[in-house]
This record gives structure tokens, sequence and C-alpha cells, in this order.
């Protein structure tokens, strides 16, 4: 057996971010150095140091924008000097009607960041990358479970950028052969770190369907509209497979320590869900009694461009990585409640 060499210098693009708060904590949990760029487009930078207080470590940030080609030749020295290993990447826009609206910012920003990346990661000889795409690649007729070798279709530029970056690293890894990516297809994120300190902070009026549900029980917002209750299946609502971002971070940290141990170079396509599909109006159910609130709903129009049901086959990450979810639908409501709850306003409260 080949040693089992470990990336002990991970860059971490969107490390301020919802998703990459976590992983932050779960690389430095797991004795990695972690550098974190972000521009903070769409997170705070109370994020960083809560990262650093739940995770100490060495925790290094640089703050610029991926996507500013002015910014380039400071990112390229800031990841050689680092002494970069490898990168887990999660700088991107994910809101998908603003990607509709405006698309070209949104294939400047993901393309571009992610350009940039390759590049720095080039120059440092660090030619190891673990991508976050979408279960949004997946076109609309997949059978459930959906495996990996689902059809593709994205129905919005935010979808057709995470193909269009997968692509992008399998052309890469074709090119030469020390590149090694892993495109991790992310199911539903939600919940929080259990500390209750990190968590997801939308800005806006939030788009998803858990931050929207928190925000209703924590009496920001009157009710929620569910859209559809006339879908095929159990109870007419939409079904999804909803993922803690804890398990989801931690397999970011077993995608990265398969590739380090990988002998072959090339990009891979691998699902992050539990397998397990809950309609809306089980995730509501399953909110009320996590928070002991009332959550007031009403039935509306369904909302264009959403799919019936779409859960998971979770076999690849068990089989190649080791990895499978751990936590259930009562432990995202849990997390998320508390997050909500000690955060009503998020990092600004
Ligand atoms: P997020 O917006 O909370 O985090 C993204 C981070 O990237 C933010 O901190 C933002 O400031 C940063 N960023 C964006 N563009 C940048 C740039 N040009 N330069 C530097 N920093 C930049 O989003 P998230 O929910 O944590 O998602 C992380 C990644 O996972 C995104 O790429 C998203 O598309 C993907 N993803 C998210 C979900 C989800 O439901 N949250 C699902 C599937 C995939
Ligand atoms: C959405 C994005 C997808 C992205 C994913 C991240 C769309 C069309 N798709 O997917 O690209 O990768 O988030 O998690 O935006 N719902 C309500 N009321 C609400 C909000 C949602 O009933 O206020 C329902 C939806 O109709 C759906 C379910 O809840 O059935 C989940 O919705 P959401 O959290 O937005 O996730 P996705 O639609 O799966």
């Amino acid at each position: 057996m080949p040693s089992r060499a470990e990336i002990e210098k991970v860059v971490l693009t969107g490390g301020a971010g919802y998703i990459g708060s976590h992983v932050a904590v779960a690389l430095l949990e797991a004795g990695r150095d972690v550098l974190i760029v972000d521009n903070f487009c769409n997170s705070h930078p109370e994020a960083v140091v809560r990262i650093g207080e739940l995770a100490p470590g060495n925790l290094e940030l640089l703050e610029r924008d991926l996507a500013d080609p002015a910014h380039k030749d400071d990112i390229v020295k800031a990841v050689c000097d680092f002494g970069a290993q490898g990168a887990v990447h999660l700088a991107g826009l994910k809101a998908v009607g603003e990607s509709v609206a405006e698309p070209a910012r949104y294939y400047r920003n993901n393309l571009g960041a992610t350009l940039t990346l390759i590049e720095a990661l080039n120059a440092a000889a660090a030619k190891t990358i673990v991508f976050s795409s979408s279960a949004t690649v997946y076109g609309e007729r997949n059978k459930n479970p959906v495996t990996e070798a689902g059809a593709t279709g994205p129905t919005n530029p935010y979808g057709r950028t995470k193909l269009f970056i997968e692509d992008i690293l399998k052309d890469v890894a074709a090119a030469n052969s020390a590149w090694r990516a892993v495109n991790l297809r992310y199911f539903n994120p939600v919940g929080a770190h259990a500390s209750g300190r990190i968590g997801e902070d939308p800005g806006d009026i939030p788009n998803n369907l858990f931050p929207f549900i928190a925000q209703v029980a924590v009496g920001r917002r009157d009710k929620l509209r569910v859209f559809g209750d006339d879908y095929p299946t159990r109870d007419g609502t939409g079904v999804r497979d909803y993922i803690h971002v804890s398990d989801l971070a931690h397999g970011h940290l077993s995608a990265l320590d398969w590739l380090a141990a990988r002998q072959k170079g090339g990009a891979i396509d691998v699902n992050l869900g539990t397998g397990v599909g809950y309609s809306v109006l089980e995730a509501v159910a399953a909110f009320k009694r996590a928070s002991n609130r009332d959550i007031p709903y009403e039935i509306a129009p369904r909302r264009t461009g959403d799919i019936a049901e779409i859960y998971a086959d979770a076999g690849l990450a068990k089989k190649l990585f080791g990895w499978r979810a751990e936590k259930t639908l009562d432990d995202m409501c849990a997390d998320h409640w508390r997050w909500q709850r000690m955060n009503p306003d998020g990092y600004r409260g």
C-alpha cells in the first residue's frame, strides 16, 4: 500500500460563507492549516472570528475577489507563500433567481474565480481540488435516487456555472495527470454547527426552505408559503434530500483525504446527500417539534423551475471515501433552530 500522505495546507475559497465556515472548522479540527480566500460579498468577517474560536489552529485570511483580475497576482502569491498543497473551492454566487436576471455576473464571478484558483494552484504545484458543485446540475427527468450517472441539464445560469466548472476541472485533469479533482454534488445543505455560533445568514429574504421556516419560527416573518401541494409525492409537496451542513463539511475532508491517497490523476463527480427525501410539510412538522413554535403556512402556486422530487444515491461517497451522512432531520432542525434563536439577526446582531 502507498503511504497515506495528508494534505496539510488547504486553501479554502468562500470560507467565510455558510458551508465554508463549517468546512473551515472541520479542517482545523483535523489539524490542517487553512488559508481562507473570501471577499465577503455574501458573508461577514465575524464568521471568521467565530471559526477561530470554535477551532483554534492555523487559520489565515486573505480578503480578495477571486474573480477580479486586479487581485490575481496577490492571490497567486499568497497561495504560494502559504505553501498550499490543495484547495477546497466554494467561492461563488448561488442565488438562482439572481442568476437568471444577471447571467453575465454569474458567469464572470463563478468561472473567473475558478480560473484564478487553478492558476494559483498550478503556480504552487498544488494540483488538488475539491469543488462545491450541486445537485442542481441534474436534469429534470432522472429516476430517484439519482446516481452520478444521471443525466445533467441545469435549468438556469447558476446551475450551468456549476456544470461548466465541473467540465473545466475535467479538461484540466485530462491535460495534466498531476491534477486530481472531486466535484461534490451537494443536495440540500441545512442546519448549523451544534454550538449555535456559525450558521446560514441570508442577508435578504431567504430563497430556500429552511432559512425561511427558521425566520417564521423566530417571528421575523408571518408565514411560510408552501410552493405547490399538487405534486405526485406522498403529501403533494416537493421532496428533497436535506443534509446537515456538518456532515457535508466532513464530506469535504473525506474527499480531500481520498484525493491525497490517490495515485491517479483525473476528475470525478460524487453526490453528497443522505439518500432520503422529505417533503416540505414533513420539514415543517420536524422544525415545529424542534423549536416548539408554531409555523403558520399557506399553500401557494408552484415555484417556476421546481421539480417534484429529488434525492441522492449516496453510495459512491461511501464506497470511495468511507463517508456517510449521520445526522437526522431532527438534528438538522434542532441545530438550525439553535443558531436562529441565538443569532436572530445573523452575524449583524
Ligand atoms: P455562501 O454565499 O454563504 O458562501 C459563498 C462564499 O463565497 C461567501 O463567503 C462569498 O463572500 C464568497 N465569494 C463569492 N464570490 C467570491 C469571489 N469572487 N471572491 C472571493 N469570495 C467570493 O454560500 P454557501 O451556501 O456557503 O455555498 C458555498 C458553495 O456551495 C457555493 O459555491 C454554492 O454554489 C455551493 N452550493 C451551495 C448550496 C446551498 O444550498 N447552500 C447547494 C449546492 C451548492
Ligand atoms: C434550490 C435551488 C437549487 C440550489 C438549492 C440549494 C431553485 C429553483 N433551486 O433548490 O439550485 O442548489 O436550492 O439548496 O431555487 N419551498 C417552499 N417555500 C419556500 C421555499 C421553498 O415551499 O419558501 C419548497 C420548494 O418548492 C422545494 C423545497 O421547499 O420543494 C426546497 O426548496 P429550496 O430550499 O429552495 O431548495 P431546492 O428547490 O431544492
